[in-house]
């Protein structure tokens, strides 16, 4: 008896000190290798060329990135499991990041928000680590960086860059763990998924909203942000000061939550906001926050209506399982989680 609670205790010890590793420099075997300008047989000089040539079958993949800047869009579509990793020095530090996949393609042009995806993840069962993903169109239009419409899709330490519409986390399973994520206007959207969103840095460029979550109906989507730090971005436009809110509904059931949340950029005092004045899709939403702090949030807050501060014990029922279901530790690499 004493014997087995000796080794619970041991293993609940254990799963707090996980951590990332510390770097990640070289290539795990069999993986594919992508190095700007590269000059060595079987390296591939571009995302692109690395992804096409996966095998289109369902065995794990791995494809490891140099540092560098990589332009145009990708996408990944095979059907076996596929990891991305870029060198780094400081696998838990996104701000360390050395690998930049980069496209600047509105969805003016590429007629939907996903065809504007720079990295667009169409299959399930992915891991990215250490990439910033950027896409530099900027202001007016809809523009993706990430798009994602897998499932049990794991993000890690990854820097999302955008002005509308960064992350578009559409359908599946999701987390979002230790990156940074950069908008101004529905910067993080989507329909279906649910998706966890832990221990990132969100940067407002401009008045706005975090999310536009576009849930239609009582289904088991949801956003559940937990202890984010919410900052201004380094151009930031001065309107972006008590200008941007939490969320507002692209559909009237989103379901936004946002735990332990430290609020540094000034927020708005309401919070959230309608969709707009004529379609305000307040009816159904369940938009919550708890314990948020920071010089940004003012004790003066005066929430929308149509959302709520829960209690302890009502925030204490949000938690990665009720959010992912109870098969999350299956998929998501713990080591990112707080
Ligand atoms: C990647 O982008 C970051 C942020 O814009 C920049 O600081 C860095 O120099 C870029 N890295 C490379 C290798 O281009
Ligand atoms: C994270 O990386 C940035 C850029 O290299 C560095 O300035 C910062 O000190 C690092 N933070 C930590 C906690 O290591
Ligand atoms: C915020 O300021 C920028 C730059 O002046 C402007 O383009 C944008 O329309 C403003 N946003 C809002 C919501 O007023
Ligand atoms: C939504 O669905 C959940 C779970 O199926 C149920 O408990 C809840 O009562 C439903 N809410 C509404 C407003 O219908
Ligand atoms: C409140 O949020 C802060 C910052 O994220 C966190 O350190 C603290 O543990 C949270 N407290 C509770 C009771 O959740
Ligand atoms: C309000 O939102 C609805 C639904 O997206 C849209 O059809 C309508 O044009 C918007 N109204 C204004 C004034 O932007
Ligand atoms: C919520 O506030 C809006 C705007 O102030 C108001 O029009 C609406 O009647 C209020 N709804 C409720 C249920 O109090």
């Amino acid at each position: 008896m004493l014997c087995l609670f000796t080794l619970l205790a041991a293993i609940a010890a254990t799963t707090v000190a996980l951590n990332p590793p510390k770097s990640r420099t070289t290539a795990p075997a069999g993986a594919l290798i992508v190095r700007a300008d590269t000059t060595t047989k079987g390296e591939f000089a571009t995302l692109i060329a690395a992804v096409a040539a996966l095998p289109a079958d369902s065995s794990a993949q791995t494809i490891f990135m140099f540092a560098g800047t990589y332009s145009g869009q990708v996408l990944v579509e095979r059907s076996g499991p596929v990891t991305i990793m870029g060198f780094t020095t400081n696998a838990g530090n996104v701000s360390a990041n050395q690998v930049n996949i980069t496209a600047s393609i509105p969805v003016s042009t590429a007629g939907s928000g996903d065809a504007s995806g720079t990295l667009r993840i169409h299959t399930d069962n992915v891991k990215l680590y250490n990439l910033n993903i950027r896409n530099d169109f900027g202001v007016g239009s809809q523009a993706i960086a990430l798009s994602n419409y897998g499932n049990q899709v794991g993000v890690y330490a990854c820097g999302l860059y955008g002005f509308q519409d960064t992350l578009l986390t559409q359908q599946g399973v999701h987390v979002y763990l230790q990156g940074y994520i950069q908008g101004a206007t529905d910067f993080i959207f989507g329909q279906r998924s649910q998706a966890y969103i832990e221990g990132n840095t969100i940067a407002i460029s401009s008045a706005g909203y975090i999310t536009a979550d576009g849930r239609s109906s009582n289904d088991s989507g949801i956003y559940l942000m937990n202890r984010n730090t919410i900052v201004l971005s380094p151009k930031a436009n001065s309107n972006a000061t008590k200008g941007y809110y939490f969320g507002r509904p692209w559909r009237d059931w989103a379901r936004v939550i946002y735990k332990s949340t430290v609020v540094i950029a000034p927020i708005n005092p309401a919070v959230w906001k309608v969709w707009n004045a004529s379609t305000p899709n307040t009816d159904h939403v369940t938009y919550a926050d708890f314990n948020t702090t920071g010089a940004g949030f003012p004790s003066t807050v005066s929430r929308a209506n149509f959302s709520s501060q829960l209690t302890a014990s009502q925030a204490a029922a949000y938690t990665i399982t009720s959010a992912l279901g109870s098969t999350w530790e299956d998929w998501v690499d713990q080591a990112y989680l707080f």
